[in-house]
């Protein structure tokens, strides 16, 4: 198949847009822009489309699809059961990236739920995508755009890299702002559940909602037979080739460890300012830990970029754990399989 490349970077991207939403209507493929990362959309509404999504990822048939939307009235179009608090969030965070996971109505296609009672809704902060589900006039079911077991893809070169050939479409929006996929909040239990941290944080959604419980999978690697809420929770996620390990401890005590341990084939994941602290051959930083959102934004660009043929070995500098830290330490343990190590 041959990708149709298509950028809205410039004026006159309405005729692009407008490509995008007909491919889109007539059950096509089109890897869209998001303020999070870039999504693989289709038609929520049309089961072959949904069920192309699914085999163009690789994508286990037991894990749903959030659907995206214009705005929060079609909260109550998709879902029901719909509490006063899902409206709050949507005018705080929406469009942005928080996704609700609500009761949701039987006209919501299971293929798109994977057969579970619930759909995940969010609307997203990019004026491209907004105008597409706008112009289609149909939600649009998107995973991350990633091959899956690869990092999300925040560039559209990442996209290329992973399904050019494979989908009808691809809208370049530039690149991600906030770099890893949205916040899930489960709003269909009681007190509402934090499925995976994201860019709005737990502190704000307490701020909103008062008690968020926080599923384990969260915080550390689940027990045999133990089942996250999201189901994608379970699944080797984010990783490059190469073994990951976070060290946690200041930054001398970490350059102490790597400096001992590091080989030919190791890289470092480092703060700004830090690279000349390691004697490891590849030293990368992934932002400044005081300001966590500049590490959202480079986390998984920088573990595509150490996903090469000459790294076996990656040591990361840990993120720190609140506000959207919390997201940040959750991406890295996955691609680390949880190896963490206190120096
Ligand atoms: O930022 C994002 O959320 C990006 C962009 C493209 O919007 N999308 C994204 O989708 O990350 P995906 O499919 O890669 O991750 C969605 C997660 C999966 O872990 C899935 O299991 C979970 O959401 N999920 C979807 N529907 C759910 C539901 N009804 N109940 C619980 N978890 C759900
Ligand atoms: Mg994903």
């Amino acid at each position: 198949m041959n990708t149709e490349y298509l950028s809205v970077k410039d004026a006159g991207s309405e005729v692009a847009l407008q490509r995008a939403a007909d491919i889109i209507s007539s059950g096509g493929l089109v890897a869209i822009p998001t303020e999070t990362v870039y999504g693989l959309g289709a038609s929520a509404l049309i089961d072959e489309a949904v069920a192309k999504i699914f085999e163009v990822k690789g994508r286990p048939q037991d894990n749903p699809l959030i659907i995206h939307v214009h705005g929060a009235e079609a909260l109550e179009k998709w879902c029901s059961e719909v509490p006063e608090e899902a409206y709050t969030l949507a005018e705080k965070f929406w469009p942005g990236p928080l996704t609700m996971v609500l009761k949701k109505k039987p006209c919501v296609p299971d293929r798109v739920t994977a057969g579970m009672d619930t759909v995940g809704v969010r609307c997203p902060d990019h004026p491209a995508t907004l105008r597409i589900i706008e112009l289609a006039g149909v939600p649009i079911a998107a995973p991350s755009a990633n091959i899956s077991g690869k990092p999300s893809p925040t560039t559209a070169q990442h996209v290329r890299h992973d399904i050019d050939g494979m989908v009808e479409a691809i809208v370049d929006g530039g690149d991600c702002r906030v770099g890893l996929e949205s916040t899930i909040i489960d709003l269909s239990v009681s007190p509402p559940r934090l499925l995976r941290p994201g860019g709005v944080s737990i502190e704000q959604l307490r701020e909103v909602l008062g008690e968020v419980s926080v599923d384990a999978a969260v915080y550390r690697k689940l027990e045999a037979g133990e089942q996250p809420k999201a189901p994608g929770m379970k699944y080797r996620h984010y990783s490059p080739r190469a073994k990951v390990t976070i060290l946690d401890g200041t930054a001398d005590n970490v350059a102490a460890y790597v400096n001992a341990n590091c080989g030919p084939r190791t890289a470092v994941l480092c703060f700004d300012g830090e690279e000349a602290l390691f004697n490891a051959p590849v030293c990368l930083s992934y932002g400044d830990p005081e300001k966590p959102e500049t590490l959202a934004e480079k986390l998984f660009a920088c573990l595509r970029e150490l996903d090469r043929e000459d790294i076996d070995e990656i040591y990361s500098r840990c993120p720190p754990k609140d506000g959207v830290g919390l997201a940040v330490y959750n991406r890295l343990s996955k691609a680390a399989g949880n190896t963490v190590i206190e120096v």
